[in-house]
């Protein structure tokens, strides 16, 4: 697949529950190839506007480039999201209408074989979505202990093995370092009986699923969002999140009831039809939740 066909996911159900508007200001925390950021900007014609925020510099590039066309409406950060709050205010930024985060790998990230985010293909372990981070896969494998390993396979990638692949890559590593894509995946296969072999996924597609949110600090990033998103927004204003991953959901979930500043629009999360399904099969796992920014603060009514 080229990385010119990322379709962006639940297009009509973001554009719903956003409702972009004209004149008003949208962040697109997660732009990716620009897909969903376009559809506002269209959306929110003749003079709506999306301040983008995109960590990967090729991701960023290309979608600099694709938005060219809207001028001024489009203004590209080349940063994190969990950076949302300090980047806004930087720029004068006080108050948002919306905004919008679509969580995971993008095509173009999974299509370079060089990142390193896929076993099919044989590449350095590297995963680092933000190029200017510091800390690969390749130092998380060959550094950590063979508990926190443990942890990090099974807290972010429900791999029930966890303990006994954690153990075979630290006696791997004792002989030589783990430093490729297929190195990390055969040890993976070696470590779980064919018994224990999963018959939809790849043996190996949990480990690297977790190792990705490790190196990316995908769920701190999530909570930091969460918790300084109602800063920025406007009382009414939404916020809405398609995640791929059933923790990453409930990292949202918890997030949009626990927090008081909230108001939950979507009691169940909103999934892809059966038609987006089966032209988009990246589809088939997206969840996507809508909150509002509290109107008014409301006081307990003293007795
Ligand atoms: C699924 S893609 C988004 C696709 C986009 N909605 C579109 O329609 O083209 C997710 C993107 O979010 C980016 N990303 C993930 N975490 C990020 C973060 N903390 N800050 C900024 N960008 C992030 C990734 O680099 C990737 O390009």
């Amino acid at each position: 697949m080229s990385s010119e066909l990322h379709i962006p996911v639940l297009a009509r159900e973001v554009l719903e529950w956003l409702d972009p508007r004209s004149a008003k200001l949208y962040v697109d925390g997660t732009l990716g190839l620009g897909g969903h950021a376009s559809l506002i900007l269209d959306q929110s014609a003749p003079a709506g506007r999306v301040l983008g925020f995109e960590w990967d510099e090729q991701a960023a590039r290309l979608a600099a480039d694709r938005l060219s066309g809207f001028g001024d409406r489009f203004q590209l950060v080349h940063g994190s999201y969990a950076d949302l709050l300090v980047q806004c205010r930087e720029l004068g930024v006080q108050q948002v209408d919306g905004i919008l985060i679509d969580l995971g790998v993008s095509s173009l990230q999974l299509d370079s074989p060089e990142r390193g985010f896929s076993f099919r293909v044989d590449a350095p372990l590297d995963m680092r979505m933000d190029g200017r981070r510091q800390v690969t896969a390749e130092q998380l494998v060959n550094s950590l202990k063979k508990d926190e390993l443990a942890d990090i396979f099974y807290n972010y990638g429900e791999e029930r093995q966890a303990r006994r692949i954690a153990k075979f890559i630290v006696e791997a590593r004792l002989h030589c370092p783990v430093k490729t894509t297929r190195q990390l995946a055969e040890i993976v296969r070696r470590a779980i009986p064919t018994k224990y072999h999963p018959k939809k996924i790849h043996v190996a597609t949990r480990v690297f699923q977790a190792l990705r949110i490790a190196v990316n600090r995908e769920f701190d990033n999530l909570v930091t969002l969460l918790t300084d998103a109602p800063g920025l927004l406007a009382p009414g204003a939404r916020i809405c999140i398609i995640t791929f991953h059933s923790l990453e959901d409930r990292i949202v979930k918890q997030a949009f009831v626990n927090n008081q500043a909230y108001r939950v629009l979507t009691r169940k999360p909103v999934g892809p039809t059966a038609i987006e399904m089966r032209s988009n099969p990246r589809s088939r796992s997206a969840k996507l939740r809508v909150a509002e920014k509290v109107r008014v603060h409301q006081h307990p009514i003293s007795t």
